[in-house]
């Protein structure tokens, strides 16, 4: 399937600390190699998630407790991940969910590990070595929760601009904003919010590129082809949006088929069914949702 559909490849945890950072010392490419060398061998482009985040985090990195070891960690991380995949992988998130679910309430900040210690400088730190490593990379700022029409949302497209911005001013390098896009299936699409969040962004000179779709369809009707049809509108009106102010450079999902996806873990239904977040269904069949994105897929007109 992976063959089949997709022109770029993710590796959707291998690249995280917790992977690669067991221990303190040393490094562990072994999944992530394996996944950059699938990539490779059918010619498809790879993004590398994420340099820096919050979450998935090895024990170790919880027991820092000075600005100056947080500053040493997070650049040698940087420069050895960056320097391995060097020409390989294209794309980084370089960061990942540094933005509050909710800025209004204490910041535009999240709180991490990486936030107390260096404050929003950490933000900066990542992208400058990322740049300075591979100088050719794309480097991304990626979060979530972009979609919705309430007032915390129009604080956080505030806040993702606001980043960009400093970056920009002070000649750090970023090229792109992604947007996760975890579609709730029972909250509507602000296709005027997004229209508008892309312009603001045009204006900052970066692209967009859609990074983590899929559909939380937790709240959606029982019926499979109820609940599929119900994911795949949603994920066009978010397409639609995004795509009528400006094109994305890419569209990747969070996962290809509902055989494997964090969705049923995380957001469980009550009925017990699985979930049906993705464009294929747990026996690889094509959903609805895959006409979607076909429409959109490079080449498709
Ligand atoms: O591989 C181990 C397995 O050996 C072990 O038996 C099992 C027991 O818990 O855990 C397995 O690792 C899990 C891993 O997913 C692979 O399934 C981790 O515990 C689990 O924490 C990890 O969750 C991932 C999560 O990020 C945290 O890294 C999800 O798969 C992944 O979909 C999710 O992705 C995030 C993005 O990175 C950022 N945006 C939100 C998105 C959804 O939370």
């Amino acid at each position: 399937a992976l063959k089949t559909y997709c022109d770029v490849i993710v590796p959707m945890n291998d690249l995280k600390w917790e992977a690669l950072r067991h221990e303190r010392d040393s490094f562990d490419f072994s999944g992530a190699d394996e996944l950059v060398a699938f990539a490779i061998a059918n010619k498809q482009a790879l993004r590398g998630h994420t340099l820096l985040w919050g979450e998935a985090l090895p024990p170790w990195v919880k027991t820092m407790s000075s600005r100056a070891e947080a500053e040493r960690e997070l650049i040698r991380h940087i420069e050895v991940v960056v320097d391995r995949y060097r020409g390989r992988i294209a794309t980084w998130d370089v960061v990942n969910e540094v933005i509050r679910f909710d800025p209004r309430e204490g910041g535009p900040y999240r709180d991490t590990i990486w936030q107390r210690l260096l404050g929003p400088e950490h933000i900066d730190i990542a992208f400058r070595t990322a740049a300075s490593v591979d100088p050719k990379a794309r480097l991304v700022l990626n979060d979530c929760n972009f979609e919705e029409a309430d007032a915390g949302t129009a604080e956080r497209r505030k806040a993702a601009l606001a980043i960009i911005r400093r970056l920009k001013d002070k000649g750090i390098p970023v090229h792109g904003l992604g947007m996760q896009a975890h579609l709730y299936g029972e909250n509507a699409i602000d296709s005027h919010g997004i229209q508008q969040f892309m312009r603001d962004l045009a204006a900052l000179e970066v692209e967009v590129e859609v990074t983590e779709l899929d559909v939380i369809d937790w709240k959606l009707p029982a019926d499979s082809g109820t609940r599929d049809r119900a994911s795949a509108s949603l994920v066009a009106a978010y397409l639609d949006a995004v795509v009528s102010a400006r094109p994305p450079k890419a569209i990747v999902t969070w996962g290809l088929s509902d055989r494997y996806t964090w969705i049923n873990e995380t957001f469980p239904r009550k009925d017990g069914a699985r979930a049906r977040p993705l464009p294929l269904d747990a026996d690889y069949k094509p959903k609805p949702m895959m006409a979607v994105l076909g429409r959109y897929r490079r080449g498709a007109g």
